[in-house]
């Protein structure tokens, strides 16, 4: 059981995020989360256990007893996805993953669709969903939302847990996640991905995922980071606070061609315009720079690789889809697969499926 019922929200609030990291944990003595909510609640023991999951799961699902069997386990359960902000990926491969747990789930893509259109509170319609499902997969546009919501729900009668598919421009923890799953799979016949170098591309400023993955990144040893975008949209500062007060080396730039051919993996990332302030605003940055071709490619060592969280628009070239290096649409199926063994690790059944005989 999460312990959020310990703590006012004033005070949760306030706490910086690796404090609040043992409020959020299934139970005491297993550090997995029972709410999601952001990623320094994974160290390397936990990213480590995800991955073998993960791995385990995709084995086991690749025949049909397999499958029938991986369905066995949460038949029982149902799942809400509550996505009020845009998603395609994210949400199918939430939804997917449920399916090969046999969780049954329903879904709000819209808040215009449900009652908080009739001015019903975030928190009423978060217990609505609360009395009919076992899990709530969201994703909000607002900063922290995610976090306040588990705190109301571990505070209720009937606790669910959490899972944040992105919120605002702070974080997506799955995201981060899957990206690591695949940096993991993508260097683990080639010596690993600790003393890599992983480059950051494109809109650094409102990306939630360069945020999370940033993060996630440290719990490896001697990953350095290289940050290239516009000076509009480089990476904010307390990005950087934790590189540095964790001592990971990492440099600012704008030369993609120099950074790429230093690099192991490339991570693209779209401009993120639905935040501007003012329309029109993000297009008169001049992004040509930032943007990955095939002078980009040549540039590219042969173990090298490129990534994206998707959707893209033209800062990756589609004449580099077809690439060995391109790892994106790889890290798309991976989502599926991490978060398949989060949703399984949440309901507490990673011994049941290691130690099962698949
Ligand atoms: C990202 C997001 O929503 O933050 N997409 C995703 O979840 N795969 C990145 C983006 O929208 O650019």
């Amino acid at each position: 059981m999460a312990r959020l019922t310990e703590i006012e929200w004033e005070k949760f609030e306030e706490l910086p995020l690796e404090a609040k990291r043992p409020y959020l944990e299934r139970s005491v003595g297993d550090s997995m989360p029972y709410h999601t909510l952001f990623a320094q609640q994974f160290d390397r023991p936990l990213l480590d256990r995800l991955v073998a999951l993960s791995n385990r799961i995709r084995f086991i699902a690749k025949s049909r007893e397999g499958s029938l069997f991986l369905k066995s386990f949460l038949s029982h359960k149902r799942a809400m996805l509550y996505f009020s902000q845009p998603s395609s990926r994210t949400f199918l491969s939430h939804l997917a993953a449920c399916q090969i747990l046999g969780l049954t789930t329903g879904s709000v893509r819209d808040a215009a669709t449900s009652s908080e259109f009739k001015g019903e509170s975030r928190e009423d319609s978060i217990r609505t969903f609360s009395s009919y499902f076992d899990m709530i997969i969201m994703r909000s546009p607002e900063q922290g939302l995610a976090e306040k919501m588990a705190w109301e729900l571990s505070n209720s009668d009937r606790p669910i847990p959490i899972l944040n598919a992105g919120s605002g421009k702070d974080q997506h923890p799955t995201q981060a996640l899957l990206d690591i799953y695949t940096l993991v799979r993508s260097f683990e016949t080639k010596g690993g991905l600790d003393g890599r170098t992983v480059t950051f591309c494109g809109d650094l400023l409102r990306g939630r995922t360069v945020r999370s993955l940033s993060y996630l990144l440290t719990n490896f040893k001697d990953v350095k980071q290289i940050f290239v975008a516009p000076k509009e949209l480089q990476v904010p500062e307390d990005v950087t606070a934790i590189l540095a007060e964790k001592g990971v080396p990492f440099e600012i730039t704008d030369d993609l061609r120099a950074a790429t051919r230093v690099s192991d993996a490339i991570y693209m990332t779209r401009i993120q315009d639905e935040w501007d302030s003012a329309k029109g605003e993000s297009a008169k940055i001049d992004t040509s720079r930032f943007k990955f071709g095939a002078e980009e490619l040549a540039c590219l060592g042969p173990d090298g690789i490129i990534m994206h969280p998707l959707p893209r628009r033209d800062e990756i070239a589609t004449c580099c889809d077809r690439d060995p290096r391109a790892m994106y649409w790889r890290q798309m199926r991976n989502g599926m697969w991490i978060r398949t063994a989060l949703i399984a690790a949440t309901f507490g059944l990673e011994k049941d499926i290691l130690n099962c005989g698949y």
